[in-house]
């Protein structure tokens, strides 16, 4: 059995921020594409079939591609400068699984895929869970195609690159019905499991969680020649509207909103900014609250934005509702890690998008700090390589 350390091992070089440190793997970027690549050959020498759907997620099927398989799966592109564990941890857990249940011996009743999502990170294009939104009609294809990074590309246009047909993109009724059952595994992302708590833990809920995009428009202009009393500068009511966000979400139990990325346009040292703009991302158990909380804060950035002779929109860019993991799944997870205790989750991932559709579980693998989004993500050596056996326990019980 290949074990799950050296299977990151192989990747950690690919991909590497010199800059903000740990990764930066965009999807579809040489990193990402890499890693697809890497993913592919090991599917490959371990005999699985590999595919593409039409909504750019990779599937390697042991045994013929059908309905009411059995799924496991995770994501290779990162935030950026982001963890070793986020994402490929769940495809090289899969991945070295494959090889103990076949070492065990184990008998298929039916077929095991393993699928890597395309932008679950939506570091790229704006959308978490791009690929198993699209996968699940929960995204417009339209507004999927129009979606831009940075550099201005569309989604349609790097999909194109990538090899697919940005035309086809969208809900695919036969790839849905392939997913008997789904269950990702995945570094645990907060403290839940404590330093010399168990392993693994079993998940039982996404907390609900969303984006928006805050626009303020002031005045461009000279910071040598405006005085003081006479800016209308974007740049001071984004300051404000930080901390009101901090402080609308302190103010809501359970809530939690954060400002983590902010841009001036033009974005010059010696330029009072004609406008920022600021992503906010806001979650909380009840969505009716989420949706207060961002309502809260769209009017204290109107509020701010106004005496600082700016004004201010806010748009949604996504929402995905709090989801719940399938009860049934969630015993069977239980009757296989009898020790792995059960906990919510405030991060997003693909199995939250799938769980509205689909059965879906998640396994969670013990993270020391409990930091992720960060090149300080760990998990012990040990706890990887026993996260591909307990998955195959899992699988087992499934397959
Ligand atoms: C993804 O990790 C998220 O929770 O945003
Ligand atoms: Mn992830
Ligand atoms: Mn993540």
């Amino acid at each position: 059995m290949a074990a799950v350390t050296t299977l990151l091992e192989a990747i950690s070089g690919t991909g590497r921020d010199p800059v903000r440190g740990g990764y930066t793997r965009p999807v579809f970027s040489t990193a990402e594409t890499d890693l697809r690549s890497w993913f592919t050959a090991e599917a490959v020498a371990r005999g699985l079939g590999v595919e593409t759907d039409r909504n750019g997620i990779l599937w390697a099927w042991w045994g013929e591609p059908q309905k009411g398989a059995l799924v496991t799966g995770s994501h290779l592109d990162s935030v950026p400068g982001g963890g070793a564990f986020d994402g490929p941890l769940g495809i090289a857990a899969a991945l070295a699984a494959v090889d103990v249940l076949k070492e065990r011996g184990v008998q298929r009743n039916r077929s095991l895929a393993i699928t890597v999502f395309p932008e679950e990170e939506g570091s790229r294009f704006g959308v978490a869970c791009l690929g198993s939104r699209l996968l699940t009609g929960a995204i417009d294809p339209d507004r999927a195609r129009n979606l831009r990074d940075d550099g201005g590309t569309t989604f349609a246009d790097a999909a194109r690159a990538a090899g697919l047909d940005p035309e086809h993109i969208g809900r695919d009724e036969d790839a849905l019905a392939r997913i008997g059952d789904f269950v990702e595994l995945h570094v645990a992302q907060g403290r839940g499991l404590g330093e010399d708590g168990p392993a693994v833990a079993g998940g039982s809920s996404i907390l609900g969680h969303g984006r928006w995009k805050l626009t303020v428009q002031g005045q461009g202009n000279h910071a040598g020649t405006t005085l003081m009393e006479d800016r209308e500068d974007p740049m001071v009511a984004a300051a404000q509207i930080i901390t009101a966000v901090q402080q609308a979400a302190a103010a809501l139990p359970g809530a939690r909103a954060t400002v983590g990325r902010i841009q001036a346009v033009p974005g010059g040292t010696n330029v009072i900014a004609s406008r920022v703009e600021l992503w906010l991302d806001a979650r909380h158990e009840e969505d009716a609250l989420t949706a207060q909380l961002v309502e809260t804060i769209h009017g204290k950035a109107q509020k701010i934005a106004a005496f600082e002779g700016c004004s201010v929109t806010l748009a949604q860019e996504s929402f995905s509702p709090t989801a719940t993991f399938d009860p049934g799944l969630q015993r069977q997870l239980q009757l296989a890690l009898p020790q792995a205790p059960v906990l919510a989750t405030g991060a997003g991932h693909d199995a939250g998008i799938l769980a509205g559709q689909v059965p879906a579980g998640m396994v969670f693998v013990r993270n020391p700090s409990g930091i992720s989004h960060s090149p300080q993500e760990y998990v012990e050596d040990a706890d990887a390589d026993y996260s591909a056996q307990a998955l195959a326990d899992v699988l087992e019980g499934l397959l």
